[in-house]
């Protein structure tokens, strides 16, 4: 059977900061921790909202946690503002890394797929844009499950998608929750660490295999290596 790379989204293949720049029209140096701060409280939120059973689909975590932030920040952006950038948050862009780093995993013989909290429309629009569509043979959002990673149901509704046993489907994800959720339900996990600084919880689980980046993925898993 073709193993699968179940690809998380949003942190793993789409850079979350990528709107920096058009943040710091307005908040200057203040940008990267205000970037930094939406993208926890989104998070956040959808972690008490699967905890609560208070689904809501995760472009309106984004959207609340936005307001939230700027309140925290105390900034008042235009109407206009907002919509524009819960707009280009559909068109975030990929890392450098992703669109050769899938090619290669598929030329080593795995199956890739998107496995996300976005919603369905959210997902296909920026898969689309940042190019990385037609790399990936399914896109599964969370969506029909009502819940959120790392809710054990979603790890089993992707195994369901994939029709693939949970030792033959690997979760990569750079989110270290996700990485953990996707452990705590069988499945194989990747963590991808692009950055020396990041850290991962001291659950005392470690990832099956932990990567710099996508293309060191693929080398790795091609080579056979733990
Ligand atoms: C996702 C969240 C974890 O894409 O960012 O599923």
């Amino acid at each position: 059977m073709q193993q699968v790379l179940a690809f998380d989204v949003y942190g793993t293949l789409i850079n979350t900061d990528g709107l920096t720049r058009q943040l710091a029209t307005v908040l200057g140096d203040r940008a990267p921790a205000f970037s930094k701060q939406w993208r926890e409280r989104q998070l956040e939120y959808s972690f008490r909202r699967a905890l609560m059973g208070d689904y809501v689909p995760f472009r309106v975590c984004t959207a609340q946690a936005l307001e939230q932030t700027s309140q925290s920040f105390g900034v008042t952006f235009s109407a206009d503002f907002i919509a524009d950038l819960l707009a280009q948050y559909r068109r975030l862009p990929a890392y450098s890394d992703v669109i050769e780093g899938l090619g290669a995993a598929a030329k080593v013989g795995y199956r890739c797929v998107a496995f996300s909290n976005g919603d369905p429309e959210s997902l296909d629009e920026l898969l689309e844009s940042a190019g990385l569509r037609t790399h990936l043979s399914a896109v599964i959002s969370v969506d029909p499950v009502r819940s959120f990673k790392p809710d054990p149901k979603v790890y089993h509704y992707l195994l369901e998608q994939v029709q693939a046993p949970a030792d033959q489907t690997c979760m990569v994800s750079s989110n270290p929750f996700d990485v953990l959720g996707a452990a705590h339900a069988g499945l194989q996990t990747a963590w991808v660490a692009r950055s020396p600084q990041a850290v991962f919880d001291p659950w005392g689980v470690e990832p099956t295999w932990q990567v710099r980046d996508l293309q060191q993925l693929a080398v790795t898993l091609g080579s056979g290596e733990r």
